[in-house]
């Protein structure tokens, strides 16, 4: 790494104030020998709960695992339909064909490019089960309609909330809306930890022990000898949830310096004329990254290695558009396809110094001509 390298996430700024706490618990951990099933787990999941503000919690191994299993709980399978966007991490669409359901793809909105909600009655049909709401860079969708629109139609709603950690829309935070959510702990996440990692949540119980037996062998407890369901092992490991417990902790506080941050970003956006993802009136994004929507993509991101500046592109190529999803639907995706091409996440963390973040804007401001 050089002087002056601007990584897009730095995991080392991030993690550092937890290392000697977590080396200390890793002896322990260690000499202990639970590994599975630990009291770091029933803690952590306790912690879910009462920074969520919902009744149950589960942790498994990854946020796609998370998904996978919330829409088995919910019972969908054999062909159902589950409306959801295509312009997200391909996660999503995987959970849903791996339970025999049918993604239908949805357009986003141009300003917050979130799912647009005035388009789902005109994908539903005779099949459609639910809506997969994916709370995209962290920004809270319009759930106050979705809602209301699940409800008329009898739709279950499954909240992806693994970019969007205590993020929240009128006050209430997202994954309370709808009947199951599902986060993802990988490490450049809100709350990333030191290797995979996800949760569920949601507020019936019936559906946490469903998933609970799907999760463990399709049974809820360790010794059970008579497996009542098919399931499969997605159990998260002691060392994960040991670290998150401690990381956990500070989710509020960072997520206040992500919105400190993208408030200075918002302002040099505006400023220089960049265009910019909103957060939707009484919303609050937990920011998880900092898009922008720029003409020429590709040469600004020349510009910025030039520079020694890391940027990602979230995401590049629409579901709908990536090869496992050669068959599903491709129609009115116009937003979702036309932001593919110009998107780019800009480095930002809890962490980024304010020199840094001048020399990100001053390459754009020098580059005036690609935005
Ligand atoms: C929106 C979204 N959903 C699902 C996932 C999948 O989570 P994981 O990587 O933990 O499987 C991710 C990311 O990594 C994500 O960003």
């Amino acid at each position: 790494m050089t002087k002056n390298k601007i990584d897009f996430v730095d995991l080392g700024v991030i993690n550092k104030k937890y290392k000697a706490k977590y080396f200390n618990l890793l002896k322990k951990i260690y000499d202990g020998s639970t590994f599975i099933k630990s009291k770091y787990n029933s803690i952590l999941e306790k912690q879910i709960c009462k920074i969520f503000k919902c009744k149950y919690s589960l942790c498994v191994n990854s946020g796609t695992d998370a998904l996978i299993i919330a829409i088995k709980s919910l019972g969908l399978g054999n062909g159902d339909e589950i409306l959801t966007t295509s312009n997200t991490w391909i996660s999503s669409a995987y959970a849903i064909s791996l339970n025999n359901c049918k993604p239908v793809f949805v357009d986003i909105s141009e300003k917050y490019l979130q799912i647009d909600e005035s388009l789902l009655k005109k994908k539903l049909t005779k099949k459609t089960k639910a809506i997969m709401v994916t709370h995209l860079y962290g920004n809270p969708s319009k759930m106050d309609y979705i809602c209301n629109f699940a409800k008329k139609y009898k739709l279950f709603i499954i909240e992806d909330i693994a970019q969007s950690q205590l993020a929240s829309y009128k006050n209430k935070f997202v994954g309370n809306f709808g009947d199951i959510a599902c986060m993802s702990f990988y490490p450049s996440k809100n709350i990333g930890a030191v290797g995979d990692g996800g949760a569920i949540i949601c507020n019936s119980k019936k559906l946490i022990h469903k998933a609970t037996n799907f999760a463990n062998y399709g049974s809820t407890n360790f010794k059970d000898k008579d497996h009542k369901i098919v399931g499969f092992n997605s159990r998260m490991d002691e060392f994960q949830a040991a670290f998150l417990n401690l990381k956990i902790k500070d989710l509020k506080k960072n997520n206040h310096i992500r919105k400190k941050l993208a408030k200075i970003y918002d302002k040099k956006c505006d400023t220089l004329g960049i265009r910019r993802i909103h957060v939707m009136p009484q919303a609050d994004s937990a920011y998880y990254v900092y898009p922008i929507i720029v003409k020429k993509r590709n040469l600004l991101m020349r510009e910025f290695k030039k520079n020694d500046i890391s940027s990602q592109i979230h995401y590049e190529i629409p579901i709908h558009l990536q090869t496992a999803y050669k068959n599903t639907n491709k129609k009115d995706l116009k937003i979702t396809e036309q932001v593919s091409k110009n998107i780019l996440s800009l480095p930002f963390y809890p962490g980024i110094k304010k020199k840094q973040i001048e020399r990100i804007f001053k390459v754009i401001q020098k580059n005036k001509v690609l935005i």
